[in-house]
């Protein structure tokens, strides 16, 4: 849509105008147009915002001056009128059934104290009570259900118009896929809320993206967001998404009222979905008389944001009353009865003053910017990964640059961007080695990745980051063999490789400082104990690319011994759960090379456990844990979603056709190709309703 060339334009444009009018109003209106337009469609179809919310806000009311002046520069397509977007074709659209609005923005005291007078007008009443809500900095939904089943679940798209997330909705677990709305006298209700990313699934997330030669994204909103919008649903049921319902749009009830009974407050609402179920704020939301205790809250909620599981990036305050709400209405842009307060950003500017250039456990070059100590957010930040050469090429960041680095939340600090209007003509552009900053081996970069890497095998760096790797706590566990003791043992010639860590000299060991008796029983103790790790850790250990806790113990489950490994080809791989070529390509390369071969040979040799005796799903959370069903044909004992929902709350997963994937195929009467597939295939187990109920029981 936009070409790399019209997106530095527009940036540039967007800058400029922020605090530049144009030789006609006509012009700068536009100018305005043009830009707001590509914020929109950098934030809500590539989940990717172009400009800080406070510079598009200032952008968006200055067009909206400026029209207001010059009316008859006023057009129907302006994103005054509304803001229309293109929209992801990947799902189909569907109109929302109240427009979902966004909020006005305040920054500090004042606004505050302005923006409850005017709420004091448009009520005409004294004080006023107030919600506030931590302001959630995820993907905003709406969900709508009917006759206590969730129907629909929709991201926001322009406002009018949303994706239809459905199937992907479902995957989160904090969603009711059904609550007892009906006995409560509601047909209808569509719920407004936020899709978050725990900060430290987000955190393991971007690992994951740069590991697979990906860019990081910038903040847990962008991967709330784009989660939502993955085609398979099974993706993201991995991905740990979160939500949190804080709004009701609107009910159909059976007995014409617009509200249900003794609703009359959205404090009571919460409470009221929170108590049917829903994951809504009532915890989290706190009630005021009046605006100064609000105002006193909001600076003290501030010291305490990364308290939270979730990023916030401010609070909500919304009067309470739904009569007065009703009273203030809205603008055709945000609510007048709710406004946001905005923390302030956690960014501040350093001087960026050299790159190192690491190598990690795969051989991944990862460049490392060095910059002028900086506070933000009560830490010292001195040194920020770039992640790879495409994140530096796209930054255009360069050595000398003024940097703008944001920490949001306890997710590791960033760099946002160069400030390019304080540069000197001194700086200079990152040059990316050559040669391995370790052994010297030259670099290669394949087609489809970001990273450099150096493929020495034998490279020092990455041998000793193996080790610790292998020895670590979610791996072996082998604890007292730490990142400076294996660096240690290495350099001494005592640890040269994995099956080493079994076959240590340790008269050598007792000789040398800071190993007294107890510590080298302590050491050998951890070793010794590790032999008997389950073989899912093993395989963990071995640092197989795209192998992370999970996959690993799909594979461990799926042998009764690692060598088995050595005869499978990627079509029996994929066959396993959650096991796409690019993993599987990349465990049939492990276990095909000699060299790995050796190492699980020595591993035996020296002890180690390399067997699975409980051959079957490692994961024992629930009874139907890691079983995949599918329903099919009229089902007369219980409702298709019903069942579903138990099959999930039990650990199983549902599927959207059969497959060699697929464990159960639950019929009912007149059930057609799904049947018959799934006889053909022989290897999935055919159940009638009855038999299905018993297996759950
Ligand atoms: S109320 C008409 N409450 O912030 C109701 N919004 O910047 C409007 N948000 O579009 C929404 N936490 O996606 C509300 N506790 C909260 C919220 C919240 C986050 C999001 C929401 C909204 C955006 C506006």
């Amino acid at each position: 849509m936009y070409t790399q060339h019209d997106e530095k334009r527009l940036y540039e444009q967007a800058k400029h105008l922020l605090h530049h009018d144009l030789e006609s109003a006509d012009r700068t209106i536009t100018q305005l147009r043009e830009v707001i337009l590509y914020a929109d469609w950098k934030y809500y179809v590539q989940s990717e915002p172009a400009l800080a919310d406070a510079e598009y806000d200032a952008l968006f009311k200055k067009l909206k001056h400026l029209e207001e002046k010059n009316p008859e520069l006023q057009t129907a397509d302006s994103p005054t009128q509304r803001v229309a977007i293109g929209l992801s074709e990947r799902f189909p659209t569907v109109s929302h059934l109240v427009p979902m609005l966004s909020l006005d923005n305040t920054y500090n005291a004042e606004d505050l104290t302005d923006w409850d007078r005017r709420c004091r007008e448009f009520a005409g009443t004294g004080d006023i009570a107030y919600c506030v809500e931590p302001k959630y900095d995820g993907a905003s939904i709406s969900l709508i259900y009917d006759d206590g089943q969730l129907t629909r679940g929709a991201t926001r798209g322009d406002g009018m118009m949303g994706e239809d997330v459905t199937a992907n909705i479902r995957q989160i677990k904090a969603i009711p896929l059904s609550a007892a709305l009906t006995k409560q006298g509601v047909k209808q209700i569509e719920i407004r809320g936020e899709i978050v990313i725990h900060k430290n699934v987000f955190e393991a997330f971007n690992k994951q993206r740069v590991a697979e030669g990906l860019s990081p994204l910038a903040n847990p909103r962008n991967a709330a967001s784009g989660t939502l919008r993955i085609l398979d649903p099974n993706e993201v049921k991995k991905r740990g998404l979160n939500a949190i319902l804080y709004h009701v749009s609107t009910y159909t009830l059976a007995a014409g009222k617009d509200r249900p009974a003794g609703l009359a407050t959205h404090y009571d609402t919460i409470q009221w979905l929170y108590g049917l179920g829903f994951p809504a704020p009532a915890k989290e939301m706190k009630l005021f008389k009046h605006i100064d205790e609000v105002i006193t809250y909001c600076h003290e909620f501030e010291g305490h944001r990364d308290d939270l599981a979730f990023e916030v990036d401010g609070l909500v305050i919304k009067v309470n009353d739904f009569a007065m709400q009703d009273k203030m209405g809205m603008t055709s842009h945000h609510p007048r009865w709710a406004v946001a307060y905005k923390f302030k950003a956690r960014q501040a500017t350093s001087k960026l003053r050299r790159v190192e250039f690491q190598v990690g456990r795969t051989g991944a070059i990862t460049p490392v910017a060095k910059i002028d100590p900086v506070h933000i957010g009560g830490v010292t930040v001195t040194s920020i990964s770039l992640f790879n050469e495409d994140v530096v090429r796209e930054k255009d960041v360069r050595i000398g640059d003024t940097v703008l680095v944001e920490r949001a939340g306890d997710v590791i600090p960033y760099i946002v961007k160069p400030l390019t209007e304080m540069r000197t003509g001194e700086e200079e552009e990152i040059k990316f080695p050559t040669h391995c900053p370790a052994c010297n081996s030259e670099l290669e970069r394949q087609q489809d990745e970001a990273a450099w890497r150096c493929i020495n095998i034998n490279c020092p760096v990455q041998v000793v980051e193996r080790m610790i790797h292998f020895a670590s706590k979610d791996a072996m566990d082998i604890r007292s063999l730490g990142t400076a003791n294996v660096q240690k043992f290495y350099e001494l010639g005592l640890l040269p490789d994995i099956p080493g860590i079994y076959n240590i000299d340790w008269d050598r060991v007792k000789g040398m400082e800071g190993f007294g008796e107890k510590s080298v029983t302590n050491l050998k103790q951890a070793i010794e104990q590790s032999k008997q790790q389950p073989l899912n850790r093993l395989i963990f250990g071995l640092g197989i690319r795209f192998v992370g806790e999970t996959t690993a113990k799909t594979l461990a489950s799926a042998v009764s011994h690692i060598t088995e490994f050595y005869d499978w080809d990627i079509e029996k791989l994929s066959l396993l759960e959650d096991i796409g070529p690019k993993v599987g390509t990349s465990v049939v390369d492990f276990f095909a090379r000699e060299e790995n071969r050796q190492i699980i040979a020595r591993l035996g040799e020296a002890g180690v456990n390399l067997a699975n005796e409980h051959k079957g799903p490692m994961h024992t959370d629930g009874a139907l844990a890691g079983k995949t069903f599918l329903f099919t044909g009229t089902l007369s004992q219980f409702k298709r979603s019903d069942a579903e929902t138990i099959v999930e709350n039990k650990g199983g997963s549902i599927l959207g056709g059969v497959s060699a994937k697929l464990n159960y195929l639950v019929v009912g009467a007149d059930a057609g190709s799904k049947l018959d597939k799934a006889k053909k295939l022989g290897t999935v187990n055919i159940l009638t309703e009855d038999e299905f109920l018993k297996l759950v029981e």
